[in-house]
């Protein structure tokens, strides 16, 4: 794949600050066993504002296979683009830096590393000293509910356990932008409320902006300031839609009429995105 060519800082939007994340024209392919190219992201074109102070969620939402994580791997410098750029902060990136974090689909912790020692790790990267690693790991340890299981081993974890692990250690490394692959899936409601809290205060707090990839579209009004619908694969923005600003994002929320209209909005549009779908696939 090429290489991207550098691009001059984007241009300030009405004079202000650049976008902290912007998409361009993204293609994104893969060859197949057999060498074949799967487009699997196509001219994606997505900007993400800069609220300084606040931090912005911006939520992708679309059929499973879409392009989702390709796109969330590709922000985080995982996997190269044939085309297109990936700008933070007006800035091209190029490869993985310590300003992005990603929170991945499936668990990814150091088995024989215990909870806490999982969570230090990226500290022990930056060469944080011993006892301030500990402090800061312990308090994010326990801010997503396992403080009685600092000591224990990924094995010893169920796997919404082990994923509060893997939210635990990208977190501790307060990236400025976060990258969250259906980071709820495997937690019960009760606990998953707990975790969407956790974030928007994270947010809040260290003012990062946070990319999260969900199916579930409750979570997705709840928690962002912005959703991107994607198309079928290959990956196109379908619709971008402002989620209006909710004073306070607490359960209530949910049963309020604009809430409602929003999830309701959205159902529509997922619901014309199978059918088409079923289309496709000869349903
Ligand atoms: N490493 C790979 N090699 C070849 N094809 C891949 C690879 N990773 C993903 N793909 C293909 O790219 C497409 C998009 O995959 P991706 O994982 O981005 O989808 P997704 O939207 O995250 O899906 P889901 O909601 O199920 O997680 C799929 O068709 C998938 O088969
Ligand atoms: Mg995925």
């Amino acid at each position: 794949m090429p290489e991207p060519a550098a691009a001059p800082a984007a241009p300030a939007l009405g004079g202000g600050t650049p976008p902290k994340l912007e998409l361009r024209e993204l293609y994104i392919s893969y060859a197949d066993r057999k060498g074949h190219s799967v487009q699997a992201v196509e001219g994606v074109n997505l900007t993400v504002a800069n609220k300084p102070g606040v931090g912005e969620l911006a939520v992708l939402l679309g059929p499973s296979g879409c392009g989702k994580s390709t796109i969330l791997k590709a922000i985080c410098g995982l996997l190269r683009q044939d085309s297109g750029e990936v700008l933070i902060d007006g800035q091209p990136v190029f490869g993985t830096g310590r300003d992005r974090g990603m929170v991945f689909q499936s668990y990814t912790s150091f088995a024989w590393r215990t909870v806490r020692k999982n969570v230090e790790y990226g500290l022990e990267l930056q060469g944080i000293p011993a006892k301030q690693r500990k402090e800061e790991a312990l308090r994010i340890v326990e801010q997503v509910g396992l403080k009685d299981f600092a000591a224990a081993l990924p094995k010893q974890l169920s796997g919404g356990m082990k994923q509060r692990v893997a939210i635990a250690r990208t977190l501790v490394n307060k990236p400025r932008v976060v990258l969250m692959d259906e980071p709820f899936g495997a937690l019960d409601p009760q606990t998953r409320w707990g975790m969407q809290a956790l974030i928007l205060d994270v947010l809040r707090k260290q003012d990062n902006t946070v990319v999260f990839v969900t199916h579930d579209i409750s979570e997705a009004v709840f928690l962002a300031d912005v959703i991107f619908v994607l198309s079928h694969r290959p990956a196109r923005v379908l619709h971008r839609i402002e989620v209006p600003y909710f004073e306070e994002r607490d359960p209530k929320l949910k049963q309020s009429a604009e809430f409602k209209r929003l999830e309701n909005h959205l159902l529509e549009l997922l619901h014309a995105l199978q059918v088409q779908g079923n289309v496709q696939v000869g349903l």
